[in-house]
């Protein structure tokens, strides 16, 4: 059977049982695209680890078909329901207590008491994971460390080897990850800004936003290494222009001779939803390096300075 197939009943269907089966299937979402596994079947959920060589402290996400099924998994409370009624389904993630009786394999949540949810507004993802009849753990579909794949093709470049499937939804809309909150506690922290800004979250929450960007990023969120989302090129990031051998990415109208640029009219969502793919383009090109020009902190924009960043660090 090939191995990346277009998104349809068939090829939904099929990608359903191989995840019951125990298997794992890579699919799109509206943020990146996901590497699922059945998140009650320890072994399949390690299959996930071992094929992206993800170190077992990082935790991984749970993706729902709906709301309703996160209350089986988890404890929420009022602010926890609250954004989960604003915004799923979409790109946030809610970190919380696990409920007495989750069934969420331990190793999934690498033995914290807390477990990661998010029902993604990805039609593809959800109709997957009804099909599966179970909730489905999934990192992005890449190996650990490096760029995050934004159209089936990305996947099938790092991991044809180890997916049973790949489910083909086109790019992805957003692009970037999807905001992971921790509303374990009366405060809810960000731990990694995403695709929903935290000024929309804010408004939901009626307060400001704490952001876990400190030195306990790690023991809260391990999955927030320094270093990570990385190409295999050096990259630069707040650079005016390319030194010799760098391929230059753009962002706006100022960026007239750049290889490539994020948005030439200075969109925000565009880059961010163009980000992981030119970096892949830019990355399999003769250079000797990447340099990026600045880009805006203001709403998603922070996010993506959080991606360039972590990508830049070695
Ligand atoms: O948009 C997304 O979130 C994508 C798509 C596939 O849904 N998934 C994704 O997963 O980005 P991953 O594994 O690349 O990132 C998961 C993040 C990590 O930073 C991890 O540390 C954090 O979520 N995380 C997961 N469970 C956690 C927990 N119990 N406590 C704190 N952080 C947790
Ligand atoms: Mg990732």
């Amino acid at each position: 059977m090939e191995l990346i197939r277009q998104v349809n009943k068939a090829s939904i269907a099929s990608g359903g049982q191989l995840l019951a089966e125990g298997n794992l299937v890579a699919f799109p979402t509206e943020t990146v695209y996901g590497l699922g596994a059945n998140a009650k079947d320890g072994r399949a959920v390690a299959k996930i680890f071992a094929a992206k060589n993800r170190p077992i402290f990082n935790p991984l996400i749970i993706h729902l078909s709906d709301q309703g099924e996160a209350y089986k998994h988890a404890v929420l409370n009022s602010s926890a329901k609250a954004l989960a009624d604003a915004f799923w389904p979409g790109p946030l993630t809610l970190v919380l207590p696990r409920h007495p009786r989750c069934e969420i394999s331990s190793l999934a949540s690498a033995g914290l008491d807390t477990v990661a949810l998010r029902v993604p507004a990805s039609a593809a993802a959800r109709q997957l994971i009804t099909a599966a009849r179970k909730p489905i753990a999934a990192p992005s579909a890449n190996l650990s460390g490096r760029l995050s794949p934004t159209r089936a093709q990305h996947v099938a470049n790092q991991l044809k080897k180890q997916v049973s499937l790949i489910l083909d939804g086109g790019s992805c809309d957003i692009g970037l990850e999807s905001t992971v909150v921790d509303v374990s506690t009366n405060i809810p922290v960000i731990l990694r800004p995403g695709g929903l800004t935290s000024e929309a979250i804010a408004q939901v929450i009626g307060r400001k936003l704490l952001h876990n960007t400190g030195s306990n990023t790690e023991i809260k969120s391990p999955g927030m290494l320094v270093n990570h989302y990385a190409p295999s090129l050096a990259l630069r990031i707040n650079a005016q222009k390319p030194r010799p051998g760098e391929v230059f990415l753009g962002f706006g109208k100022d960026a007239v001779n750049a290889d490539l640029n994020l948005s030439p009219t200075g969109d925000l969502l565009e880059a961010a939803a163009n980000l992981f793919a030119y970096l892949h383009r830019l990355d399999s090109m003769p250079a000797k390096g990447i340099a990026v020009m600045p880009i805006p902190t203001e709403t998603i924009g922070w996010a993506i300075n959080d991606r360039l960043e972590r990508a830049a660090c070695r």
